[in-house]
């Protein structure tokens, strides 16, 4: 790989990191290896390649840039979906440790938190994350805090720099799902966090085609430890999935640019609307995490929940009048998607029934707020 450092902005890194080395006739993009074996030497060198669950040369380029992008020298690592990530993560947890999770974090993650607890692998401490004393009282005796911002779907700012600095106090390990932000809107690891977790199927990948995770810390004895686990674990994402993250990591920054425009445009008008009960998006003013994202983020992101003031019902109707955004459960795609959170069973019964939670893509604004004005009218 080059040796380019992120010391671009991001959105020209974005474009030139994981690239193959530069010289004449070599290939202007990484290749995708579709193997499941290398061929061996009698006497094998520590760094030869072995076999395709231990490594893969598909996965480099994107776990290279990716962790630039976060901050970190150190490679991330992939996996087969964001929940293999928040697997790995988890599984630094000694067996009947003690991990502190906001049980408003995102439904598969607390899902599996409480499936830990539940079969004695861990001691799961439940915290409300924006009541910031009762969370960090928490902290005490704990291995591994999770916390997670904004939060899915009820766009919670957390107060990273003061929680990660607490939990670390503590001698906690600290993993931020970053997926929400992107490392182009915050990075936890530069504000002290150990480890970030993404759903790289989100906004990473950007076009609602592949599944995949990415892990990335800053220590290399830690990545060392995740890597030997990832191995024998084997949730490796394909080549091609990885391939596909790197291609749309290319235009994150256009994209997000655009959807987060689009986002801020969108909370200003649903505002006003009296069919709606709350608008939740931290880059309103009024928003109660606006100033606190404003502080630890670089832009407030293109997600945007809303409550229905006719309840459930007016919710679901909503959703089903859209005729170009797409009703579907998933975010950071190009396209709009919208879903009622609460009609998953596995949702947090934190998240109000009439919540719907718009993921903005790169549509026209102009022809966003048609279907959305046409869908409210119903
Ligand atoms: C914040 C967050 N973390 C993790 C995940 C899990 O990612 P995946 O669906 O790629 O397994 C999701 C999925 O929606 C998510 O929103």
């Amino acid at each position: 790989m080059t040796e380019h450092a992120a010391n671009t902005r991001p959105a020209t890194s974005v474009v030139s990191l994981g690239r193959p080395e530069r010289s004449t006739g070599s290939s202007l993009n990484p290749a995708i290896s579709l193997t499941s074996t290398y061929v061996g030497s009698a006497v094998p060198q520590s760094g030869d390649r072995v076999y395709a669950r231990f490594s893969n040369e598909s996965w480099e380029p994107l776990e290279e840039a990716v962790a630039r992008l976060e901050g970190s020298l150190v490679p991330a690592l992939s996996y087969a979906s964001g929940m293999a990530a928040v697997a790995a993560a988890f599984s630094l947890v000694p067996i009947g440790g003690v991990a502190v999770v906001p049980g408003t974090s995102y439904n598969g993650t607390i899902g599996l938190a409480r499936q830990l607890h539940a079969e004695g692998a861990l001691v799961l401490r439940e915290v409300d994350p924006t009541h910031i004393d009762e969370t960090i009282a928490a902290f005490e005796g704990a291995d591994l805090v999770w916390l997670e911002s904004p939060t899915n779907p009820l766009l919670d700012v957390l107060d990273l720099p003061t929680l990660i600095a607490a939990a670390k106090q503590r001698g906690a390990t600290v993993v931020v799902d970053n997926t929400f932000s992107t490392p182009l809107r915050q990075n936890p690891l530069v504000l002290g966090a150990d480890v970030v977790v993404h759903s790289a199927t989100k906004f990473i990948a950007g076009h609602s085609d592949v599944l995949l995770g990415i892990v990335v810390v800053t220590d290399a004895e830690l990545r060392e430890r995740l890597l030997g686990k990832r191995t024998l674990h084997g949730a490796i994402p394909g080549p091609f999935e990885a391939w596909l993250a790197l291609r749309g990591l290319r235009t994150l920054a256009v994209r997000l640019d655009r959807a987060e425009q689009t986002a801020a445009d969108l909370a200003v008008r649903l505002s006003k609307r009296t069919e709606l009960s709350r608008v939740r998006y931290p880059g309103l003013a009024t928003d109660p995490g606006h100033a606190l994202a404003g502080e630890q983020m670089s832009g407030f992101g293109a997600m945007i929940s809303i409550e229905f003031a006719g309840g459930e019902a007016a919710a679901e109707r909503f959703v089903e009048s859209l005729a170009l955004i797409t009703p579907a459960t998933s975010l950071g795609g190009v396209e709009t998607l919208a879903e009622r959170r609460r009609r998953q069973p596995s949702e947090p019964v934190e998240v109000p029934e009439s919540l719907v939670r718009l993921s903005i893509g790169i549509e026209h604004v102009e022809d966003l707020w048609a279907d959305i004005e046409q869908a409210l009218a119903r």
